[in-house]
C-alpha cells in the first residue's frame, strides 16, 4: 500500500515528491520531501489532501520537510484536517498562546525530556491530530521523537492489554494550596465552582474538595481505542506518563525536594497518579515494560527549520528530548474525539 502512494504522490504533483518511510522495516512515519526544495506547502498539501489523509492513516505521522512555510501556513495546512482547535481546558503540558490556534509545544523546563504520549488521552475529548511546526531548531537534541502506538498495542504483554480493555484507566490529580505546578484554576480555566462543576459532569471528572482550596479530581478513561476510520486498536492511555515513579523523575527537573516528596507521598494525596479502573495500583514492572517498548519505538529526527509534523494522536505518540539552547517548536492541537467511558468512577 505504501508504495502505491509514493508512487501516487510522484505522478499527481506538479512539482514532484519524494515520500519515503523513516524507517524501511517498518510503516511508521513517512518523510514527504520536495526533489526540489522550497514549493509551497499550503498549495501542495491543498492539491494532494486526500492523499496526505490516507498516508496519515497509514503510517501514522507525517513529516514534511524543505517546503517554503510560514506559521499561518502551518495553521492552514491544519485545517485540512480538523478546523476545531481542541480545547486547552484539563491539559497537564503548559503552553503558551503564540498566534491564532498555534501554541508553543510545551513551556516545561529544557533540561528533562518529556516521555512519549499521546495529547490528553486522558480527556473524555481528546485530540485527534497534533502537528508541530520548527519555528527554531534547536542547535542538538530537543527533538520531538514518535512512536507507533499500534505497534505498541501488539507488543505489549497480553494480560497487561486485557486488563486495560477490561478496566480503563483511572487518573488521579491533587491540587493542594501550596502545589509547585499548575494550580486547579489554570488548568481547567474556571472562575467559581459552578462553572467548575459544569466542566467535570460534561467531561465525566469527579471532583472532590479536600477542603476549600484543595481540589483533587479523578478520571476514569478506556486504555484502549479504536481508530474510527482504520478499525486499528491502538494503546492509547497515560498511565505510564501519570504513574507517580514517572512523576517523580519529572519532579527532578523543578527540585531534588520536591522529587523526594513525590517519592515519600502515597494513596489519594499524591501529586498526580494512575491506577488501573478498578483503583488498583498499577505495578511498576507493567510500567517500566510500557516504557521500554516506547523506547524501542521512537524515531527521533533531528529538527530542520520549517518542518512540519502532522501526528493522528490515535496512531502514533511523541516526547521532547532535553536541549540547552534556543529552541522554538510550535504546535496546534485539532479536532476532539469522544473516546468511550468505561464506566462508574471507582473510588481509591
Ligand atoms: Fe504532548
Amino acid at each position: 500500500m505504501f508504495s502505491s502512494l509514493t508512487s501516487s504522490f510522484a505522478s499527481r504533483g506538479r512539482e514532484p515528491v519524494r515520500v519515503e518511510l523513516a524507517r524501511p522495516e517498518t510503516s511508521f512515519l513517512a518523510m514527504i520531501e520536495p526533489r526540489t526544495p522550497g514549493i509551497d506547502a499550503v498549495s501542495w498539501c491543498r492539491q494532494h489532501a486526500g492523499l496526505l489523509k490516507e498516508t496519515l492513516h497509514q503510517c501514522g505521522s507525517l513529516m514534511l520537510r524543505n517546503f517554503s512555510c510560514n506559521i499561518e501556513g502551518f495553521e492552514a495546512i491544519a485545517d485540512l484536517f480538523a478546523t476545531a482547535p481542541s480545547s486547552r481546558r484539563g491539559q497537564v503540558s503548559p503552553r503558551h498562546q503564540v498566534q491564532g490556534t498555534v501554541y508553543t509545544s510545551t513551556d516545561l523546563p529544557q533540561n528533562h525530556g518529556i516521555c512519549q504520549h499521546q495529547e490528553m488521552a486522558y480527556d473524555l475529548f481528546p485530540p485527534r491530530y497534533i502537528m508541530f511546526y520548527c519555528k527554531t531548531a534547536p542547535l542538538s537534541g530537543g527533538e520531538t521523537p514518535v512512536a507507533d502506538a499500534r505497534e505498541l498495542y501488539r507488543r505489549l504483554d497480553r494480560r497487561l492489554i486485557e486488563r486495560f480493555t477490561r478496566e480503563g484507566v483511572l487518573y488521579l490529580r491533587n491540587f493542594p494550596p501550596d502545589s509547585p505546578y499548575q494550580s486547579a484554576e489554570e488548568t481547567f480555566l474556571f472562575e467559581d465552582r459552578a462553572e467548575l462543576d459544569r466542566y467535570a459532569r460534561d467531561h465525566a471528572i469527579d471532583c472532590e474538595w479536600v477542603d476549600d482550596a484543595y481540589l483533587r479530581t479523578r478520571q476514569h478513561r478506556s486504555a484502549i481505542a479504536v481508530h474510527p476510520d482504520t478499525g486499528d486498536q491502538t494503546f492509547f492511555n497515560l498511565a505510564h506518563l501519570w504513574h507517580w515513579s514517572y512523576i517523580a523523575e519529572v519532579a527532578t527537573a523543578f527540585s531534588a525536594a520536591l522529587a523526594d516528596k513525590v517519592r515519600s507521598t502515597r494513596g489519594q494525596d499524591q501529586w498526580y497518579n494512575a491506577f488501573y479502573g478498578t483503583g488498583e495500583d498499577i505495578e511498576q514492572s507493567a510500567i517500566a515494560d510500557i516504557h521500554g517498548h516506547y523506547g524501542e519505538l521512537e524515531v527521533a529526527i533531528p529538527w530542520q527549520e520549517h518542518d512540519i509534523l502532522i501526528q493522528d494522536n490515535l496512531l502514533s505518540s511523541h516526547g521532547r528530548r532535553p536541549f540547552d539552547s534556543k529552541r522554538e517548536i510550535l504546535a496546534t492541537i485539532r479536532g476532539p474525539w469522544s473516546t468511550p467511558y468505561t464506566g462508574p468512577l471507582a473510588l481509591i
